[in-house]
């Protein structure tokens, strides 16, 4: 009965025409409200997924740093995935020492080592090419190869000596240091690749094999400057800071 009045009531406000402005009105205010509630609840929703991701995120972030931080294998793995052998990287490192402190400046310390290991014993191939080369030309030429490496290795082994300061028993890296590092093994790759031209201008019939025997030395060279260069955005991807 009641909503029957209430019917015939509005019925009576009047001309259509009279009536049109008073509905728009009345129809725009719970539109204008809704709108502005679902605006609120999208807003909440939407918020609620960001916060949720970021959380999600920094968790994966942190239980990624903290797996790195507590595996040798794992944090090998994670420093050479930044050079372009990643294999040899990985296996020449573990091989040196495979239950490395999980940091990166100790993996990268490792990595000079190799480099020093392998151009030393490069050196000394070549230096026994020297005596048993009966052609005088070759042997010059053999004579300065060896030489260069010899220099190579020096400059390496004093990148390794400079990543522990006097009194420190851990690898310590500074920008200084870092850029250093990058100029000598740069320069032990420039003594290697001098080598092998002076060889092929001398026609040398062992540049092949002296060539085969200097690509490791190369890559594992090309690996350290890649760890070096990349040695922040390693840094965070552990969440460690330079020591
Ligand atoms: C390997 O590294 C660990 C930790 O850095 C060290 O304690 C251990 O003596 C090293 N082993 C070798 C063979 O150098
Ligand atoms: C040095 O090189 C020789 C081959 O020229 C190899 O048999 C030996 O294992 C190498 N040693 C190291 C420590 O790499």
């Amino acid at each position: 009965m009641e909503s029957v009045n209430v019917l015939k009531g509005y019925g009576k406000l009047g001309s259509p025409e009279a009536q049109t402005p008073h509905h728009h009105r009345a129809a725009k205010r719970p539109l204008i409200v809704a709108l502005t509630i679902s605006s609120v609840v999208l807003l909440t929703i939407s918020l609620g997924f960001l916060v949720g991701a970021l959380i999600r995120e920094s968790n994966a972030e942190e239980s990624e740093s903290r797996s790195l931080r507590s595996s040798s294998a794992q944090s090998i793995r994670a420093v050479c995935s930044v050079t372009q052998h990643q294999d040899s990287c990985f296996a020449s490192i573990s091989s040196l020492n495979s239950s490395v402190k999980p940091d990166p400046e100790a993996i990268f310390e490792l990595s000079l080592r190799v480099c020093v290991n392998e151009v030393s014993n490069a050196s000394l191939f070549v230096r026994n090419l020297v005596k048993s080369s009966n052609d005088a030309r070759s042997k010059g030429a053999l004579g300065d190869c060896a030489g260069l490496l010899e220099d190579a290795a020096g400059r390496l082994a004093d990148s390794v000596a400079a990543m522990a300061g006097p009194g420190e028993d851990k690898a310590a890296l500074t920008e200084l240091k870092i850029s250093n590092i990058q100029t000598w093994v740069t320069a032990a790759m420039t003594d290697q690749e001098t080598c092998l031209d002076g060889l092929q201008e001398m026609g040398s019939t062992v540049l092949d094999e002296i060539r085969d025997r200097l690509s490791r030395s190369r890559e594992f060279m090309s690996n350290s400057l890649a760890i070096c260069a990349q040695m922040n955005a390693i840094l965070d991807r552990f969440e460690m800071g330079m020591h």
